[in-house]
Parts: C-alpha cells; structure tokens; sequence
C-alpha cells in the first residue's frame, strides 16, 4: 500500500507536471475604467488568472494607485497602468481582450436607460480607440446601458471597418450569476452544480431567465418561478437600493466580468465547449442582438446556439421583452448614426 500510495502520488505528480509544462500563450487583457467600482476588483480578479500573461489597466482617473498596488501580486502577469487619454492606445496595442467597465453607474431611482447620455459617449469614444489600435481584440462590453452600448460599439467598428461580430459581447453574466444564485437557494441545491441560461438583454423584463431550462431539475410551483424570474430581473435594483446612492452592483460584476473574460481566454486557446450567455448580434430572434448561450472559440463567437425550449410564462416573457430590446439596441446605433 506504501508503494502504491507512493506511485499514485508519482503519477499525480507528473502529471501535474505535464499540465503546466504545457505553457498557456501570452495574451494580453486591458481593463477600461479599471479603477472604478468594477475596475479595482476585475483588476484583481484578471491578475489571478493565469492565464494572462500581460495586464494593462487604464482610467482617467486613479489609475496609477491601482496599477502599482495589483502588480505586487506575485502571479504570471506583468501589469502596466495607463493614466491619461494620451496612453490609451498603448493600454490597447496589442490587446486579445478588451473589457469595459468604464462610466457612471445608477443611483436610486435611474433606471440602465439614464446612463445613455453620459455612458453612450464614453463607451463611443473606447471603442474608437479600439479600432485604431487592437481591432482584432474581444470586446467585453460592462458599460451600461448594455442593450445600447453593444450596439453604439458595433456601429463604431462599422465605421472604421473593422466591425467583427463575433468579436463584440454585452456581458450579462451577472444576470447569469444572479439566476444560479437565487435558484439554488429556492431548490435548496448545491450552487455549484446549478445552470440556467438568461436570455434577452441586460436591462428589467428585457433579462429572462430560463428556469424551466434549469438544472438540476427542481419541482417549483409558477408562483416560485415568477418570483425568481422578478428576482433576476431587479437583481442590479437590489444592489442599488442597498447601496442607497454609493453606486450599483460592483463586486458581483467583477466575478462575473472575470468568469466571463476567462471564457473568451479559454476559447481563444482553443479549449473546446466554452458556453456562456452574452448579448451578441444575433439571428435566434428578429432582433439584431440578443442575449443567448454562446460557444466561444478561437475568433471569438463559434457558435450562437438557439434558445432551447421555452415554458409559456417564458414565451410570455420573450415577447413582452422585446420591444424595449428593440428601442434600446436603435437608440444605440442612432447616437453613433446621427452623430
Ligand atoms: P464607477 O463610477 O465606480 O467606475 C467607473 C470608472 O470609469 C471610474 O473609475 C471612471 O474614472 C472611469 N471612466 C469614466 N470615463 C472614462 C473614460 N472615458 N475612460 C476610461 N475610464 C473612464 O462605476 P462602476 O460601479 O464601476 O460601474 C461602471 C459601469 O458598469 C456602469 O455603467 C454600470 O452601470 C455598469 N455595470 C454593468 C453591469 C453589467 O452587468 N453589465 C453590472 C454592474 C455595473
Ligand atoms: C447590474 O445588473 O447590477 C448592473 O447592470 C448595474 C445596475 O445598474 O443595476
């Protein structure tokens, strides 16, 4: 038993050994807005993960304190602060990731929507700056709102020819996070082991969990499902509620944001079956983007896959959302087009 015991750990060992003697290629991720609410915690999450090999974090403001306080970690990444505009395509060049937390967040009573005026011009002049210097990058998309910002980015490639589709994703994994969360707390199963997909947008009604898609599988009544489904929906009013003015939802959003920039990661190395949720262009309903599963690949979107089947609450759920979807993703390429 010695022996084997000594031998199992041997083989673990080397097996061990094998893994990361295989090394993951550089890739290098920039974090725009980094040392805002989301920045300072995605910034930290970014330099645990391995997988990065080059860490650029840029804000107009604050951003040196962040930069030199994350590059003492003693992870793989080397980390480089970008504090003025006049950096920023240095913060790009080169980038095969780019995320987007930058702009004001809700107060009590706003809804996504009343970001538009300030957030659309941000996010606008970002995604130019990405044109010129990391076309080929991913780009993942925080800003809210999100059912316009994609769109305004979109339109922003569009112009300078650029534009890749599969290359542009509204991050909606809190929807996501949010939906496992309160489902395995009403199915009183592990967390860890819950899926459920969230389709749609990321703003309200237009966030539809799919609870009928959920597993494992939990015999809840409609009315348990309905307020899950509620839940889901005003999970970000939640947050801005008890945060009572200091902002939204920030330390869950950099989980999410992390999971997610780790899937587009992984997909770029090619690790095969990366799914996840994301508001991309889209053709699984009449509108132009929309929120679905997404195989994630080498160029970014692999896959759009379809919606699954739905419940007629669900059916409901998808028809009422979409005229908002609809008006947000015009108003997104209208400020670009008329601007
Ligand atoms: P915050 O105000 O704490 O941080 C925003 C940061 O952006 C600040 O550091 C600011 O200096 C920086 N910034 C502003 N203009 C910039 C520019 N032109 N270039 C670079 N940086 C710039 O806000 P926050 O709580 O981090 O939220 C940021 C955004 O993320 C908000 O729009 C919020 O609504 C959104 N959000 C989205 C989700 C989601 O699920 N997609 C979740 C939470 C928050
Ligand atoms: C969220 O869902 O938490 C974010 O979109 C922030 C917000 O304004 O709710």
């Amino acid at each position: 038993s010695v022996l084997r015991r000594s031998s199992g750990s041997a083989a673990a060992s080397s097996s061990r050994r094998c893994f990361s003697s295989a090394p993951a290629p550089e890739r290098k991720v920039a974090i725009l807005g980094a040392a805002g609410g989301i920045g300072q915690p995605l910034s930290l999450l970014m330099k645990l993960n391995p997988l990065v090999s080059s860490l650029a974090l840029y804000d107009i403001a604050g951003t040196p304190g962040v930069a030199a306080d994350v590059s003492h970690i003693n992870t793989r990444s080397e980390v480089k602060g970008y504090a003025a505009e006049e950096q920023l395509g240095q913060a790009l060049e080169g980038s095969d990731v780019v995320i987007i937390p930058a702009g004001v967040p809700r107060k009590p009573g706003m809804t996504r929507d009343d970001l538009f005026k300030i957030n659309a011009g941000i996010v606008k002049s970002l995604c130019e700056a990405i044109a010129k210097y990391c076309p080929n990058a991913l780009v993942n998309m925080i800003s809210n709102p999100v059912n316009s910002t994609v769109p305004i980015a979109a339109e922003v490639f569009k112009n300078k020819g650029v534009y890749d589709e599969k290359k542009l994703f509204g991050v909606t994994t809190l929807d996501v996070v949010r939906a496992k969360t309160f489902y395995a707390g009403k199915a009183k199963v592990n967390v860890a082991d819950v899926n459920v997909p969230v389709i749609g947008g990321h703003a309200g009604i237009t966030i539809l969990p799919l609870f009928s898609q959920a597993t494992p599988k939990a015999n809840l009544s409609d009315e348990e499902i309905q307020a899950l489904t509620k839940r889901t929906q005003d999970g970000g009013t939640e947050v801005v509620e008890a945060k009572a003015g200091k902002g939204s939802a920030t330390l869950s959003m950099a989980y999410a944001g992390a999971i997610f920039a780790d899937a587009c990661l992984k997909g770029l190395n090619g690790v095969p079956d990366v799914v996840e949720c994301s508001f991309v262009q889209s053709t699984v309903t009449e509108l132009p983007f929309f929120a679905s599963k997404v195989r994630l690949g080498k160029n970014g979107v692999e896959e759009v896959l379809g919606l699954g089947p739905l419940s007629d609450y669900e059916k409901q759920g998808l028809e009422a959302l979409k005229p908002e979807l609809k008006s947000s993703i015009e108003k997104g390429i209208t400020f670009v087009r008329g601007n």
